[in-house]
């Protein structure tokens, strides 16, 4: 099948890698204290979309069609087994992180490596919602009480320190630093994208006006907190399996514009979408002062927001009025204009990849994208 072919569908094409992530994910964050184990292991529980290995998968299966770098990047194996870490080891001899399986793949194939890279990408994902829920005082999660609800705080947040423990160790065992720098950067990326978010705008003025500079803040936030995970996880796929520099940008640019169109369309569904919908509570980002995409472009064409956006929304009728001001505004069709723009140049930051199905899948997953409605 060429790329002409939008419809394949990409879950299937990495089906058979799909299959083990969740179990794999649970194996990871095995713990033998049993409330630390049942708090780590809380969010794996409901079907999470699982967006982001299923990227990583399909971009490993996608890339390794690609041209190889002149020269192999590490002469270590990888997949040689590595004795236990003997501080995991003592505290928990169940079950500590394994090695990547061994390489019985043809080259063609996912590696073993890129497999365990797509579960720490997800572990890192989890943390970070961990974290977000005991932020944002949110209840529910997935469909089910969200983590801080059903455990507090204190538990949550640990979890969360768990799980990049968890997914540390494992990156640690892939024994690239390259890769390892990347999805460390993604860590202080994700606590950097959550500090700019704190601010709507670059400056901390009572009555701020909006300028171009407005929507570079809230563009910047938006790839250090969403994106920055999706890009460098993709660079880090294709690394893994030794594509040539070309490769490995387009693999980045995918991810990284792929990364903006999801975080915009998140953020439009918190104006549309119901609670029930979501799984997760709707209409958060006004309630948590935090002016998104459909605002802003309110607001640029509505200067009156400005008094509103200074203080969060924090006064009686805030909320409803700029949200009614929002609706009323085309900002929620300039958001998902601009999901749409990012989402064809992740498309066409692919399109010198030679044709297979894998490479549909990542077509296809920016076609869904703008498509989702939870
Ligand atoms: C969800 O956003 C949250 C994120 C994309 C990142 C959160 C990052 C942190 C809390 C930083 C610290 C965490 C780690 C692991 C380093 P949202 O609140 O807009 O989405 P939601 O509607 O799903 O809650
Ligand atoms: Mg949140
Ligand atoms: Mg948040």
């Amino acid at each position: 099948k060429g790329s002409s072919d939008l419809h394949v569908d990409p879950l299937r094409v990495v089906a058979k890698e799909m299959k083990f992530l969740t179990g794999n994910i649970r194996k990871l964050l095995g713990s033998g204290h049993p409330s630390l184990d049942r708090a780590a292991k809380y969010y794996t529980q409901a079907e999470g979309k699982h967006v982001r290995p299923l990227i990583v998968l399909l971009m490993s299966r996608a890339t390794s069609l690609c041209p190889q770098a002149p020269q192999p990047r590490r002469t270590a194996a990888i997949d040689t087994p590595i004795s236990p870490l003997s501080i995991l080891s003592d505290v928990n001899p169940s079950s500590p992180p394994t090695s990547p399986p061994a390489d019985t793949t043809t080259p063609q194939d996912i590696l073993p490596s890129q497999r365990r890279l797509a579960e720490i990408t997800e572990l890192i994902h989890t943390a970070s919602l961990l974290h977000d829920d005991v932020i944002d005082h949110s209840v529910s999660r997935r469909g089910a009480p969200s983590a801080n609800l059903e455990f507090g705080n204190k538990m949550a947040v640990l979890a969360g320190d768990f799980l990049l423990g968890r997914a540390s160790v494992a990156l640690a065992r892939l024994r690239d630093a390259e890769v390892v720098e990347l999805l460390a950067t993604v860590i202080a990326n994700l606590v950097e994208g959550e500090f700019m978010q704190l601010r709507n705008t670059a400056s901390d003025e009572r009555n701020p006006v909006y300028t171009e500079e407005t929507l570079t803040y809230y563009l910047q936030k938006t790839y250090l907190k969403t994106a920055s995970l999706i890009s460098k996880s993709c660079r880090a796929a294709a690394l893994l399996g030794g594509t040539d520099e070309a490769t490995v940008d387009a693999a980045y640019a995918y991810g990284k514009n792929l990364g903006l169109a999801f975080q915009l369309v998140d953020d439009m569904l918190d104006y549309t979408r119901s609670n029930k919908e979501l799984g997760k509570p709707a209409g958060a980002d006004l309630e948590l002062g935090l002016a998104t995409a459909p605002l802003l472009f309110a607001w640029k064409a509505m200067p009156e927001l400005g008094a509103l956006v200074g203080r969060k929304f924090a006064e009686e009728g805030d909320v409803e009025l700029a949200r009614d001001l929002v609706l009323q505004s085309d900002g929620i069709e300039q958001t998902r204009a601009l999901a749409q723009d990012y989402a064809e140049q992740a498309i066409a930051a692919i399109a010198p990849f030679p044709d297979s199905e894998a490479k549909d899948g990542l077509i296809e997953m920016a076609v869904k994208t703008l498509k989702r409605n939870k």
